[in-house]
């Protein structure tokens, strides 16, 4: 099973990846999320990472290409892999399909997730992550308190820089701009599935399963 989540912020890739993965029992790989550790561990990567996510822009291709390469290289991903967040652009796609092909990989589908802007705007704000097991929440769906630790482990919860509604914005913006051709690259391919990801989080999960499993 690889499998590629692909749509705009907030759209749910990390929510929907979680589930999958665990059903699945293969590796999750978020470039967001693997950004986000190296800024946390302070790493000549998340330093540089930094300085663009905090503006929600993207980190250069050179730095994300390289990266995707080496993960790929090495994960455990004999029975598959979801990818969550690259490619993002044109340039990115084009360098995942050649990493494929060094590989051998074959990707089974591209989801990609509809959900319009407004919904987008509501989720993002409302959602709080656990720093420990990393869950992801949302005060409206989850009814969780922000103030209270994760209902999961007892982690501290947070909620992310890039989600103040002005860099929500900027980020939005640059899917458009610069993500959103990814699509036509896919639509070209035929891999790409799209799916409504508006709805409670465990219907569209049945919509994405009822796709893979045909
Ligand atoms: P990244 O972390 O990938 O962020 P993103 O693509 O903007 O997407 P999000 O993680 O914000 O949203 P999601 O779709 O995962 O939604 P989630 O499941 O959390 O990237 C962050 C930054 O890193 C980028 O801006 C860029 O700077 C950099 N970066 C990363 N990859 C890069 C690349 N390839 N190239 C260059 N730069 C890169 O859900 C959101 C909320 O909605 C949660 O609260 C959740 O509980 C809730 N929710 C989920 N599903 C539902 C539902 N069905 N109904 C109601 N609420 C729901
Ligand atoms: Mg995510």
């Amino acid at each position: 099973m690889r499998l590629l989540l692909f749509g705009p912020p907030g759209v749910g890739k990390g929510t929907q990846a979680t589930l999958i993965k665990n059903k699945y029992n293969i590796p999750h790989i978020s470039t967001g999320d693997i950004l986000r550790q190296a800024i946390s561990e302070g790493t000549e990567l998340g330093v540089r990472a930094r300085q663009f996510m905090d503006k929600g822009e993207l980190v250069p291709d050179d730095v994300m290409i390289g990266l995707v390469r080496n993960v790929l290289s090495s994960c455990n991903c004999e029975n598959g892999f979801i990818l969550d967040g690259f490619p993002r652009t044109v340039a990115q796609a084009e360098a995942l399909d050649a990493v494929f092909e060094e590989l051998n990989f074959q990707l089974d589908a591209v989801i990609y997730f509809q959900v319009d802007e407004n919904e987008i705007i509501s989720r993002l704000s409302q959602r709080w992550t656990c720093r420990v097991c990393k869950r992801i929440f949302n005060e409206a769906v989850d009814s969780i308190d922000r103030n209270a630790a994760c209902p999961e482990c007892g982690g501290d919860l947070y909620q992310r820089d890039d989600d103040k509604p002005e860099i929500v914005k900027q980020r939005l913006d640059v899917y458009n701009q610069s993500t959103m051709p990814v699509r036509n690259h896919y639509e070209k391919t035929g891999e790409l599935i799209e799916i409504n990801g508006v709805g409670d989080i465990r219907e569209v999960y049945d919509r994405i399963l009822v796709t893979i499993e045909k």
